[in-house]
């Protein structure tokens, strides 16, 4: 069952949102040579306490740190540590929070330096497909149009779909129906309603979409080595339209 949030229940999601992304905004603007992938985290954690929120993602499943920081070839779930960023990185950084009660959750891939012309693509180009998908959102489409709309930007760029891992909805858990994949047909899958509250996730590799965990058990990294990026925004279906409840 896909979950309808009243407008009272939107407003606290707004809230949440908007404190998710000031996070995520906080720990991206840190992203440096010579930082570690820990203390980004650390950022991370002092900016939610200043903000009065906590991580969604500590202790989820056993989840370890308060946000998934992933490098070069990490797609998703990157545990922060003593990885130290250098020049011409492209890190992905996921921030989660719980605020009042609701999840707000959201994810952007930052570059540093000059990664080149071909991680430039696909950095520009997955930010893209997530434009893509939410321009589709409406009360009443299918969520196969938004999915449909997001691989459409992956495949006209010679990008590979990320398929084991999607995008969700979001509310009093971090996740909740629909499942929202990267990829699929116009016209299939449940009908968006006003009131739903969808993350959606592309999660787009430069190489093969093939994937695999590391041995910590969360680090999705791909199979060849080659970069990935990572953007997802959390909205809300409206009459006309979505509302992005994770406005950077
Ligand atoms: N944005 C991710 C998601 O939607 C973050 C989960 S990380 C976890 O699932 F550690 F909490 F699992
Ligand atoms: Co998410």
């Amino acid at each position: 069952m896909i979950i309808i949030k009243t407008p009272e229940e939107i407003e606290l999601m707004r809230r949440a949102g908007r404190r998710a992304a000031e996070v995520l905004r906080e720990v991206c603007d840190s992203v440096t040579p010579g930082i570690t992938t820990g203390e980004l985290d650390k950022i991370a954690l002092a900016a939610m306490h200043a903000l009065g929120v906590k991580s969604a993602f500590k202790g989820y499943m056993g989840y370890p740190a308060q946000t998934c920081i992933s490098v070069n070839e990490m797609v998703i779930h990157g545990i922060p540590g003593s990885r130290v960023i250098q020049d011409g990185d492209v890190v992905s950084v996921d921030v989660g929070v719980w605020y009042e009660g609701f999840v707000g959750d959201n994810a952007k891939t930052v570059v540093v330096g000059d990664p080149g012309s071909d991680v430039m693509r696909l950095v520009t180009k997955t930010e893209e497909a997530l434009a893509a998908g939410i321009a589709k959102v409406k009360n009443g489409v299918h969520l196969g149009d938004v999915s449909n709309a997001v691989e459409h930007v992956a495949n006209e760029n010679h990008l590979s779909v990320v398929r084991e891992y999607v995008g969700h909805g979001c509310g009093r858990s971090m996740h909740e129906e629909p499942a929202v994949p990267n990829f699929g047909l116009p016209g299939r899958g449940p009908i968006l309603r006003t009131g739903m509250v969808i993350c959606i996730e592309p999660m787009f590799n430069l190489g093969t979409r093939r994937i695999r965990t590391l041995s910590d058990g969360w680090g999705v990294v791909t199979a060849d080595g080659k970069p990935a990026a990572h953007f997802e925004h959390m909205v809300a279906v409206t009459d006309d339209g979505a509302e992005i409840l994770t406005p950077r």
